[in-house]
């Protein structure tokens, strides 16, 4: 153990402790952008730096390890000047027009410069301009270098989370960018668009491709049905970001806001989580007693950043893999076929939005094998994100709105794909369903009746 003293208060705490976690046990909070714990250790942005007696530099607090008798200052003249110095510094080469940025409210650089009274910028601003900031529009995942603090979270957490190393450090001094690696383009890398990436990164920097305008078009053309399906994750992180409590932000909640925002129908991806389930089963029993599974189980995911990262990293796997399409493309082949019959319309007329957790799903749609000569099965895939963007950009209060139920019949479900949302879901998922084949129970995961098919129908 080390005895050091910080902001007056004096704290043991094990060897090896930084001094940014011993004066979290102090609940005292030190600002940070670039730090990300066991994953950017690396001091990028300097925005931590707090002064220790004695020493005559600053010293970063993420990285720097606590020793016996030091006296730290997280908040002293000379560590806020010196902070203040390096966020305008930062912010001398972003493009800080927060009023058009997707991250204003959630960003951590916009709350620094806040925190810190920020009000002018006295440096030069130089911000990369022309073909430097060229990024196609067409990929699920945008990368905006003139938002980018190269705080380097996102080649850190692509290299040691995803092991795909798809981003690196490029050019020399101020010119220093955070490119695809080996001079690729994003769209010829392994990226799985696991998100993960976008997740990590403190400001606009990373962001998934912005589709709320081609939803809203849809939505405003008399000449379209709009169909949308609800993923099992959405309907626990939608609330989030609107600030609803656990007990107002439902699915049944979601449903209601759904049609406020103009969909025709609205339906639960959970009722062809249940199709892929079956599916699933009836390929596996198949390719086991045909002699096909000797060597290797069958793999399966609905997860289409899984599936892409098994095809670039373990090509020789392939074979293994489901034929049985996901549960997003399964609604979709479903809704332009079996419900345009039923509702006796062109499958053209029906345009099927999906709502997802995930970038990799807007991907998976946009495959060649995943349309049919009327089209996409699904036409647009919204991440939750986008969804909370469209409720606010339609000033709908959610919190205000009663709770409905979704559509016949595709609303409906044994309850078993609400568990695909989870590690481990498909199989556990699969279990279930069994069990609630054998066993009806009078209360399934998401609260919904459980409602048997005629025995053998796919439907
Ligand atoms: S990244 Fe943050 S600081 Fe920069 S424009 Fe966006 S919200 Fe503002
Ligand atoms: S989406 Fe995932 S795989 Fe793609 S660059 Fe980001 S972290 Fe890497
Ligand atoms: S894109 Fe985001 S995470 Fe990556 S270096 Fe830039 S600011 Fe950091
Ligand atoms: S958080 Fe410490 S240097 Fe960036």
């Amino acid at each position: 153990m080390v005895t050091f003293t910080i902001d007056g208060k004096t704290l043991q705490v094990p060897e090896g402790t930084t001094i940014m976690e011993a004066a979290k046990l102090a609940d005292i909070h030190i600002p940070h952008l670039c730090y990300l714990k066991d994953i950017n250790e690396i001091a990028a942005c300097r925005v931590c730096c707090v002064e220790v007696e004695g020493e005559r530099a600053m010293v970063t607090a993420c990285n720097t390890p606590v020793k016996d008798g030091m006296v730290v200052h997280t908040n002293s003249p000379r560590a806020r000047r010196t902070r203040r110095i390096n966020v305008e510094l930062i912010l001398s080469q972003h493009d800080c027009l927060c009023a058009t940025c997707v991250r204003s409210g959630n960003c951590q650089l916009q709350a620094v410069a806040n925190d810190l009274g920020i009000l002018e910028l006295p440096y030069e601003q130089q911000i990369p301009r022309g073909l430097r900031v060229a990024w196609t529009k067409t990929f699920p995942l945008y990368h905006d270098y003139k938002k980018c603090i190269k705080c380097m979270r996102c080649i850190q957490i692509c290299d040691k989370v995803q092991s795909l190393n798809i981003w690196d450090l490029s050019g020399t001094g101020s010119r220093t960018t955070i490119d695809v690696s080996h001079n690729r383009v994003i769209k010829d890398s392994d990226c799985s668009l696991c998100g993960q990436c976008i997740t990590h990164c403190p400001v606009g920097g990373l962001r998934e491709r912005d589709d709320t305008q081609k939803a809203f078009a849809a939505l405003s053309d008399p000449d379209k049905i709009t169909v949308v399906q609800v993923a099992p994750a959405v309907r626990a992180a939608w609330g989030e970001a609107l600030g609803l409590t656990r007990e107002e932000a439902t699915m049944e909640r979601l449903i209601a806001t759904l049609r406020r925002l103009g969909f025709t129908y609205v339906f639960d991806t959970n009722f062809t989580a249940d199709l892929t389930i079956m599916e699933e089963g009836t390929e596996f029993l198949r390719r086991l007693k045909a002699g096909h599974l000797q060597r290797w189980p069958m793999f399966t995911s609905c997860c289409p950043g899984w599936v892409r990262f098994l095809k670039s990293q373990y090509p020789e796997l392939v074979n293994q893999l489901s034929t049985a399409k996901s549960p997003q493309q399964m609604f979709g082949s479903v809704t332009k076929s079996w419900f345009a019959q039923k509702l006796g319309v062109a499958p053209e007329k029906i345009f099927c939005v999906s709502i997802m957790p995930c970038v990799a799903k807007k991907a998976e749609s946009e495959l060649p094998t995943m349309r049919t000569q009327a089209g996409p099965d699904v036409d647009l895939v919204l991440t939750t994100r986008e969804l909370v963007r469209m409720i606010r950009a339609d000033h709908l209060i959610p919190a205000l709105i009663p709770e409905e139920q979704p559509d016949d019949p595709m609303g409906i479900h044994t309850g078993a794909g609400v568990i695909f949302g989870r590690r481990d879901g498909g199989r556990s998922a699969h279990r279930s369903f069994r069990s609630h084949r054998r066993k009806p129970r009078s209360r399934c995961l998401c609260r919904r009746s459980y409602r048997p098919r005629p025995a053998g129908s796919h439907l």
